[in-house]
């Protein structure tokens, strides 16, 4: 069943009508109800031009896209989710406005589907996260509001569930120079008061968080726009932190491609239940010119083996586990990966 089910990195994925898939800067969230995983990113799929001579390169606000898959490689097409407003100018949404990297997460106790997502201006500089909800996870999802967490700028940003339901959001801030770590309220509708700046003065973005063995994980780029620069992962005790920064993880390929991060930024990055201490790392290898032609890398990404220079001294921190993302020309999942467990 799984003999022709490889990926093919950065080459075009069709959906199961046989369209490229629209789900750029999106993330995962396996649904336990429906034993199904749902990709939610931007939709891109409309002309790229420059709002501004000297700005960045943009698509219109389409919406969120919603695609659904039992083994995470074929994708159903669930249709926008989270449509841009065409009428109402002042809206969040409306599509000469900018949404960037959609993530949701399911609530145990309301039952609700909360996706939160960077919300802009065509300049970047309302710098705001979005918060809007479902009873479905296909949707519609029902846009709240938008707002400034703890007064700060917010741009590239994602939202992570801990194993014990709390919820946690994380912000590039104050000009992209640090990250800022919050809990979200337990409805998960709006950001706790409590804040923590993390990875201060290292100018990073495009977060990504996973857990194991305990071990919080996070991986992020620099920031060059949409052009692609070197990973980092950091690990920590604690969501909150302390944060330390580990080293670029991307191995293989050649050296231009482990500095470019396969050409590629980081989004999301995939548990797999029936695979302990494996990984897919998703990432957006953008494409300014056209970009909703922008392609999806997914690789594996494994915690743990040998750590090349073992640490004699390690000034009170633990020593973590290596993070490697490996490059493949084309990979496949094993047969058993499916929730063994
Ligand atoms: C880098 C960010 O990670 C993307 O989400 C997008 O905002 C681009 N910058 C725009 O240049």
């Amino acid at each position: 069943m799984n003999d022709s089910k490889y990926f093919y990195p950065g080459k075009l994925w069709l959906d199961t009508d046989g369209k490229p898939i629209q789900a750029h800067g999106g993330g995962i969230l396996f649904d336990e109800r429906t034993e199904t995983y749902y990709w939610y990113g931007e939709n891109k799929d409309g002309p790229t031009y420059h709002a501004h001579p000297r700005g960045a390169a943009r698509v219109d606000i389409i919406g969120v896209s919603c695609y659904s898959s039992k083994d995470l490689w074929t994708w159903k097409n669930e249709g926008v989710v989270l449509p841009g407003e065409e009428a109402n100018v002042t809206h969040d949404l409306h599509h000469s406005n900018v949404l960037e990297r959609p993530k949701v997460i399911y609530n145990d106790n309301t039952g609700n589907y909360v996706m939160w997502m960077h919300i802009d201006d065509a300049n970047y500089t309302k710098a705001s996260v979005g918060v809007a909800v479902s009873n479905s996870p296909v949707g519609p999802f029902k846009y709240l509001y938008s707002k400034r967490p703890h007064n700060c700028d917010s741009r590239d940003m994602t939202i992570f569930k801990d194993d014990d339901g709390k919820a946690y959001l994380i912000y590039s801030s104050e000009e992209n120079s640090e990250l800022h770590v919050s809990p979200l309220t337990d409805d998960y509708l709006d950001v706790a008061d409590q804040m923590r700046k993390i990875l201060i003065g290292q100018h990073r973005e495009a977060p990504a968080l996973f857990k194991h063995k305990g071990t919080y994980y996070m991986l992020t780029s620099g920031c060059t726009g949409w052009s692609p620069n070197r990973a980092m992962a950091h690990a920590a005790e604690a969501v909150m932190g302390l944060w330390e920064t580990i080293g670029n993880p991307c191995v293989g390929g050649n050296k231009i491609f482990q500095m470019t991060t396969f050409f590629a930024q980081s989004t999301f990055i995939v548990p797999l239940s029936g695979l302990p201490g494996v990984f897919i790392f998703m990432a957006d290898r953008w494409n300014p010119a056209d970009l909703r032609d922008s392609r999806y890398v997914w690789l594996p990404l494994t915690v743990g083996g040998v750590v090349d220079e073992p640490l004699e001294y390690n000034f009170g921190f633990p020593v973590w586990s290596k993070v490697s993302i490996f490059w493949h020309r084309r990979w496949r999942l094993p047969t058993n990966w499916w929730r063994t467990t």
